[in-house]
Formats: C-alpha cells, sequence, structure tokens
C-alpha cells in the first residue's frame, strides 16, 4: 500500500514499562503507524513485543510517555477502554475460543456483550463467517476444526465489531505452512478490502516479507530498527536484525564455500535502494570470465530485488576490478 503522509493514526512518543517484577519491558519506544498499514513486530523471544502490542488495546498500560489513537491519547483513561477494545481487536497464538460454544457463537459473543439485538447478530455473524470463508462450519465445535479453521474463527470473531485496528500476536505459530499461507493470505484480504490496519508480531521472517509493508525491530525493549520491510531486509543496520534474517544475509555458503589458493570468494549485497535488479550480463563483464556464483538469496520485497550474490573468481581482483564491481552491486565484500 501507499502510506499516506497523514497524522499517523497511533503515535507513541516516550513509552517506558516497566513490570512491577522490576523487567523493564519497554524504553523510550517512539512509534507511528498509519491507518491501513501491515506493520510488522519483530525481535527475540522477551525483547518486549507483546508488552508493546498490548499498550495498543488497554491490556497494558505504559508508566510514562504518550500513546494516541488519531491524535486522542488513550494513555490511562479507564473509561476510554471500552471504545478502544472495540477499536482495537487481536488474534492470538491459541485462537482463545470459547469449547462450550459452536462457531457462530463464538463469533456473536461480542455482539451480545454490547447489547446488539439479536437479527442484527445473525446477519453481522453470517456476514463476517461468509467474509473469513466459515459459513459451512457455523454450527460446528471448535474441536473439530483444523488450526486454520480456529484461527479463521478467531479472526471472524475479532473482526464482527468492525474494529479499525487488528492485533496478531504469533497468529501463524500454532499453524503449518499450507494453513499459514491461508490465514496470512486472508489478513491481506481483509486489509485491503476493509482498509483495516494490521499489527503483527512474528517470530517468522517469511510472514513480515510476504505480507507486511513496514517492520519494527525490538530489542530488551527498545526499537532498534525500523523501516520499509524491504530497507530493513534489503540492508539490516542492527546485529539482532541481521541474526534474525540468518540465511538472507550471512548465506549457508559461507563456511561451506572452499576457495583455493588464488582464488577469492566476493559478495554482491543488492540491498533495494536503486530499485535495479541485478544485472548478471555487467555482473560478468566486470568480473569477468573467471566467475563462478557460488550462492545467491536475492528475492523480491515489496517489489525490490535484495540479497547477495557470492561470488569464486580463480584471481583476485585487480584495484581497478574492484572500482567497476561497486557500480554493480550495492555493497561488496571480499571474503580473505
Ligand atoms: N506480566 C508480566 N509480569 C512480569 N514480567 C513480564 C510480564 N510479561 C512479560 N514480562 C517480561 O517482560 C519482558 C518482555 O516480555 P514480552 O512478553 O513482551 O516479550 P516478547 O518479545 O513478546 O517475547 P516472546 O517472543 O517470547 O513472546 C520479558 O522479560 C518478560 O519476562
Ligand atoms: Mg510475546
Amino acid at each position: 500500500m501507499k502510506i499516506a503522509q497523514s497524522t499517523p493514526q497511533i503515535q507513541l512518543r516516550g513509552v517506558n514499562k516497566t513490570y512491577s517484577s522490576g523487567v523493564k519491558a519497554l524504553e523510550n519506544v517512539e512509534l507511528d503507524i498509519h491507518a491501513g498499514e501491515i506493520f510488522g513486530i519483530i525481535g527475540r523471544s522477551g525483547a518486549g513485543k507483546s508488552t508493546l502490542l498490548r499498550l495498543f488495546n488497554g491490556l497494558e498500560q505504559a508508566d510514562s510517555g504518550d500513546i494516541t489513537i488519531h491524535g486522542v491519547s488513550v494513555t490511562g483513561k479507564r473509561s476510554q477502554l471500552r471504545d478502544l477494545r472495540r477499536r482495537v481487536a487481536m488474534i492470538f497464538q491459541h485462537f482463545n475460543l470459547m469449547s462450550t460454544k459452536t462457531v457462530a457463537q463464538n463469533v456473536e459473543l461480542p455482539l451480545r456483550m454490547a447489547g446488539v439485538p439479536a437479527q442484527e447478530r445473525r446477519q453481522r455473524v453470517d456476514e463476517i463467517l461468509r467474509l473469513v470463508g466459515l459459513e459451512s462450519l457455523r454450527d460446528s465445535w471448535p474441536s473439530r476444526l483444523s488450526g486454520g479453521q480456529k484461527q479463521r474463527a478467531g479472526i471472524a470473531r475479532a473482526l464482527v465489531m468492525q474494529p479499525e485496528i487488528l492485533l496478531c500476536d504469533e497468529a501463524t505459530s500454532a499453524l503449518d505452512p499450507e494453513n499459514t499461507l491461508a490465514v496470512l493470505t486472508l489478513l491481506k484480504e481483509i486489509n485491503q478490502r476493509l482498509g483495516l490496519t494490521i499489527i503483527l508480531i512474528t517470530h517468522e521472517m517469511d510472514v513480515i516479507r510476504t505480507l507486511c509493508d513496514r517492520v519494527a525491530v525490538i530489542e530488551k525493549g527498545k526499537i532498534v530498527e525500523q523501516g520499509e520491510v524491504w530497507r530493513v531486509f534489503g540492508d539490516p543496520q542492527h546485529e539482532v536484525t541481521r541474526g534474525m534474517l540468518g540465511t538472507l544475509h550471512h548465506g549457508r555458503a559461507e563456511s561451506a564455500t572452499q576457495v583455493e589458493d588464488g582464488q577469492q570468494l566476493v559478495t554482491l549485497h543488492f540491498n533495494g535502494v536503486s530499485g535495479q535488479e541485478p544485472d548478471l550480463q555487467q555482473i560478468t563483464r566486470v568480473l569477468g570470465g573467471n566467475a563462478r556464483l557460488v550462492y545467491s538469496s536475492c528475492e523480491p520485497i515489496q517489489g525490490r530485488v535484495v540479497g547477495q550474490l557470492k561470488i569464486r573468481l580463480d584471481t583476485p581482483m585487480t584495484r581497478e576490478v574492484l572500482r567497476l564491481a561497486e557500480q554493480v552491486a550495492d555493497r561488496i565484500a571480499i571474503h580473505e
């Protein structure tokens, strides 16, 4: 999506949170999230991701700093909590469906609690079950559903109150790859069709790569890096980000690649800034006829190709070749 340059839908300024146990979970967090975007939050276990997400719907309160939604502060005002919970819905890793209620009854629950009349409830439940593709399972018990179906029921229940923002805390972690893909496709569809803002936490970098517009990396309660996904994945600045991206940036080939005496191993990095795909003809022209491709991790993210090409040269590059090579990639690393 194109991010409108309007006031952010959610703004965090100088947000701090320390649990009563003394654990400092968030420190001076500054964040802008725009209406209609899909925003990813990544970081190591215990970094503070869930704490951050739970601030958005008032499940956690910040100790200091300011959180605004559409310019209105939501920090510390209990009276606004109910309104906040309606506008900001959440889905969970383990679905949190009530086992003694059918799919339709689970989805209907928030409407009942809000006192919506029976006829309207029925209509809205049917509508939302159609949207998530569960109409044929409306009277099934959760225990009879697959993981993917359970999560779709969770999504339906979250959406039935027509929220503006959907929070997802590891919503696909308990699913197999096929169901993960189905749920992600559904989330993308909902984002596009309803214009819903989605904020999600995941440990799966593929989820960020395929679904998100922007991503923030959190480490020990601090946001250490944030930006458009192709930018962050194409040229990660922080060691934690590089660690999480793993093969995309270090490559399995490093240790496996043998170079004999006189040979040289070079990596051409592409970070997507130029918007150009690697030009193979130009690369081979510059490197000459003795270049062998030993590893490649280039992939398109948001329409920009990012990654690396690792190349073995039979003879080391001269200074002049290196100068030319620097023009065909965004960065060059020579492995001694
Ligand atoms: N209710 C709580 N009381 C005390 N400490 C807590 C509480 N919830 C979380 N913490 C601590 O705060 C820190 C951040 O926790 P949080 O759950 O936000 O991390 P996370 O990034 O979501 O981790 P994970 O990837 O494992 O889910 C951790 O050190 C955690 O132990
Ligand atoms: Mg968590």
